[in-house]
């Protein structure tokens, strides 16, 4: 049966109703309507999913709702401020660091979290960094070349 929950997301709580195998990722598209964060694979395996938790970059997919009270969630639709984009989005923006799109908003939740992880500044680092977050269209280059200059 559904259980009664409180989500911190984006800065604002949210009280909703979820059975207890509902996770993180179904929670924020179909309970909260925030259908930034994309469902890829489901199985933890591709990174279009990825929201920060605590400020820790965290597949949604494999993390359920309620394992989630209490702590500081970020989606891709909690990163600007108002009309200005956060600086890992406007560096995907400069180097056209997507193509289709639909890996995008997990690639730059995960360059957020990972520009705060104490990996090294090589574009090698960057690749192994980023080996969560997976592109069909294989914009590797230019999304390697994004997270370098979002890093700031
Ligand atoms: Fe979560 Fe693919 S949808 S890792």
């Amino acid at each position: 049966a559904p259980v009664p929950i409180k989500l911190q997301v984006n800065g604002q709580e949210h009280a909703l109703e979820v059975e207890p195998r509902v996770t993180l990722l179904d929670a924020l598209r179909e309970n909260l309507g925030l259908t930034g964060s994309k469902k890829g694979c489901d199985l933890g395996q591709c990174g279009a999913c990825t929201v920060l938790v605590e400020g820790r970059r965290v597949n949604s997919c494999l993390t359920l709702a309620v394992m989630q009270q209490g702590k500081r969630i970020t989606t891709i639709e909690g990163l600007s401020q108002g009309e200005t984009l956060h600086p890992m989005q406007q560096s995907f923006l400069a180097h056209d660091g997507f193509q289709c799109g639909y890996c995008t908003p997990g690639q730059i939740m995960s360059a957020v979290g990972f520009s705060r992880e104490p990996w090294g500044q090589t574009d090698a680092d960057i690749r192994e960094g980023m080996c969560g977050n997976i592109c069909r269209c294989g914009a590797y280059p230019h999304i390697v070349a994004a997270v370098r200059d979002g890093r700031g």
